[in-house]
């Protein structure tokens, strides 16, 4: 029997219990949540001609429009009538594009020598019939000077694979420079925007937080190559490009291509953060390249050369709260948000730790708080969840008397399920606990599976029961393209036309769903459930939420046996019927797939429950569930 206690609400579950976390890893921005369909569309990256093939007269120049992305085309006559030139884009794994959907084709061009044509088309490059071209549209340059272009260009098809061909249609020369295919229909209908199925996704899962925009791409491979948001804003055409940090492989995945266009940047983060309603978290470099690959001090920034990182978290800040009068407040309004974001925390550092990390956080940490002492500052406890490091990364963070510490712990089953008691001792007064990365990751199944998720639903009954010291959680990492993933288990997969969320996406979406707004005392022979031993493979939790008078029961079995389960609602009136949701498999081995998408998905149901009477639930060995009383 597990009684609840419904008559003495406890601490508050925050909003941000449950968030999420975006970094661009597996082909998470370009290629994926960012809509965009062409792969080096300035041609900006080191070899310039990099997802393209060009034919007949094409010329590289670079002395474009836009200062930071000076290259562009020009286009000219290929000296035959039986020759044409262009060029054609083969977008990131192929150009997805869906039957009916409208595509909104855009590039700044010029024409020199009067009124030139282009033909535009959508290709299918698998077959050979009618010269391939499914879907076509003209445009004619009519300017001797640089302009914006666009056309829109219905698909009758959808394919995954497709690619954008243009080409010189008559002898005059054209210049091209931002050739982009955008989807009409993004995410809010947003012109520089997202998906909208994976944007969608983010909104349903309720998230409380979006962290962004990392992870190690914050701290880059060297200092050059680290994340620098204030060349992510302003005109898109003119965001310089950034090598990927995940460019570098795991696994033997190695995408020399890939590269951070900044199409999304840190305007459309925290734009995307209200849009979802979420709180927004930047994370920014703390003046360290990522340490795995930089151990040595030399390769940070100097401590008396940190100004300049400082003062980029300073302007971040102005840039989200400021008014229009101030200057990086003027120019988040000249992007078309004059209201302020209303930012209420940064993290300074990703996953650093050491030493080195501490006293160049102290600095920030005192710059921040002197001009900007309501924001909350938050630390990191370095890559490890346990040991020395984490011990010495506390311990550090509470000197600083930072206001929440990241913790990431991507670790295997056994982990999961021997730390359900984790956070009962953790200090209460000091530095709030976000859990900012983790996920389990099956020993010798590094993939996702039911199984894991599992694992990780009955771990999460702990952030509920601790709820006055857990202030937020994410799920890491968040999106992988089926075609270009380095890291997984992944939240989210998606190939170019379609997608599914994972088990794990799912048991996300039923806490933050339904994180109520108390916690609850929940205890089993007077102690609370958790972890294997004396309570046979159970976790479990309970919040009040007074929005509605419910009582929220989550209880996860991880035995190997069902398990009746009854529960005692001590001081509730309950109502006969009960709301369940569950989540449960036949196959621990199991998941969702781009064929299958709703292999496990949640499951309502309502069970009929009588005052005073016993009602037992029985509660299988796959199937953590959640009961909904009122
Ligand atoms: O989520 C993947 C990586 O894991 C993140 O970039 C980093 O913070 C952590 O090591």
């Amino acid at each position: 029997v597990m009684t609840v206690d419904t008559k003495k609400p406890g601490a508050i579950v925050q909003n941000t219990m449950y968030g999420l976390f975006f970094e661009d890893i597996n082909y998470a921005a370009d290629g994926g949540l960012y809509a965009e369909k062409v792969k080096n569309r300035s041609f900006e990256f080191p070899q310039s001609f990099m997802g393209w093939q060009t034919f007949g007269k094409v010329e590289l120049k670079n002395d474009g429009p836009f200062e930071r992305c000076p290259h562009y085309v020009m286009l000219s006559d290929p000296g035959h009538r039986d020759r044409r030139t262009g060029l054609v884009n083969e977008g990131y794994f192929g150009i997805g594009v869906i039957q009916g959907e409208e595509y909104r084709f855009s590039v700044w061009a010029k024409a020199p020598k009067g009124t030139a044509g282009l033909n535009i088309q959508l290709i299918d490059p698998s077959t050979m019939k009618e010269r391939q071209e499914f879907a076509s549209a003209k445009l004619k340059i009519t300017s001797a000077e640089w302009k914006k272009y666009e056309v829109v260009i219905k698909s009758p098809v959808t394919n995954a694979k497709a690619r954008l061909r243009i080409y010189l249609d008559g002898k005059n020369s054209v210049c091209l420079e931002h050739v982009s295919l955008f989807p009409v229909n993004t995410f809010k209908n947003r012109e520089n925007g997202m998906r909208r199925d994976l944007a969608q996704a983010l909104a349903d899962e309720n998230p409380g937080v979006l962290r962004f925009p990392g992870g190690c791409i914050v701290e880059g491979v060297d200092l050059e190559t680290r994340y620098q948001w204030k060349n992510t804003i302003g005109p898109v055409e003119n965001r310089p490009l950034n090598q990927n940090r995940w460019e570098y492989t795991f696994a033997h995945r190695y995408f020399p291509d890939y590269y951070q266009s900044y199409g999304l940047g840190f305007f459309e983060y925290f734009q995307l953060s209200e849009d979802i309603g979420a709180e927004p978290l930047p994370v920014l470099n703390v003046g360290m390249a990522c340490q795995f690959q930089n151990p040595d001090e030399t390769a940070h920034v100097a401590m008396d050369a940190l100004d300049p990182y400082i003062q980029d978290c300073l302007d971040l800040i102005e840039f989200a709260n400021g008014d229009t009068t101030t200057v990086w407040g003027r120019k988040r309004a000249e992007m078309g948000h004059p209201a302020p974001f209303n930012l209420k925390m940064i993290a300074v550092g990703n996953e650093q730790w050491g030493e080195m990390y501490f006293k160049r956080l102290e600095p920030f940490v005192k710059a921040i708080r002197a001009k900007y002492p309501k924001i909350k500052i938050v630390g990191t406890s370095g890559p490890d969840s346990e040991g020395k490091m984490f011990e010495a990364g506390w311990k550090a963070m509470k000197e600083q008397k930072a206001d929440l510490v990241d913790e990431h712990f991507y670790r295997p089953e056994a982990w999961f399920l021997s730390h359900g008691l984790r956070y009962e001792s953790y200090d209460r007064k000091g530095p709030k606990v976000f859990a900012g990365e983790y996920a389990c990751h099956g020993r010798g199944k590094k993939w996702n599976h039911y199984e894991t998720s599992l694992y990780e639903a009955a771990f999460m009954t702990d952030f509920e029961r601790n709820a006055d010291v857990v202030h937020i959680t994410a799920y890491a990492p968040l999106f992988a393209h089926v075609e270009g993933w380095q890291w997984r288990p992944d939240l989210i997969w998606y190939d170019n036309v379609r997608m599914f969320k994972t088990v794990s996406y799912y048991v996300q979406q039923m806490y933050a769903s339904n994180k109520g707004t108390n916690v609850l005392k929940l205890t089993m022979g007077g102690k609370p459930v958790a972890g294997q031993e004396g309570q046979d493979g159970l976790f479990a939790s309970a919040v009040a939420d007074k929005a509605n008078g419910s009582v929220i029961v989550k209880v996860v079995n991880t035995s190997k046996t069902p398990q009746d389960v009854s529960l005692n609602l001590a001081g509730m009136n309950a109502r006969p019927d009960v709301e369940t949701i569950t989540l449960s498999s036949t196959e621990m081995d199991a998941d969702n797939t781009l064929d299958n998408p709703e292999r496990i998905v949640p499951q309502s149901g309502t069970l009929r429950c009588e005052q005073g009477k016993k009602t037992t639930i029985v509660n299988d060995r796959l199937q953590p569930m959640t009961f909904r009383i009122y």
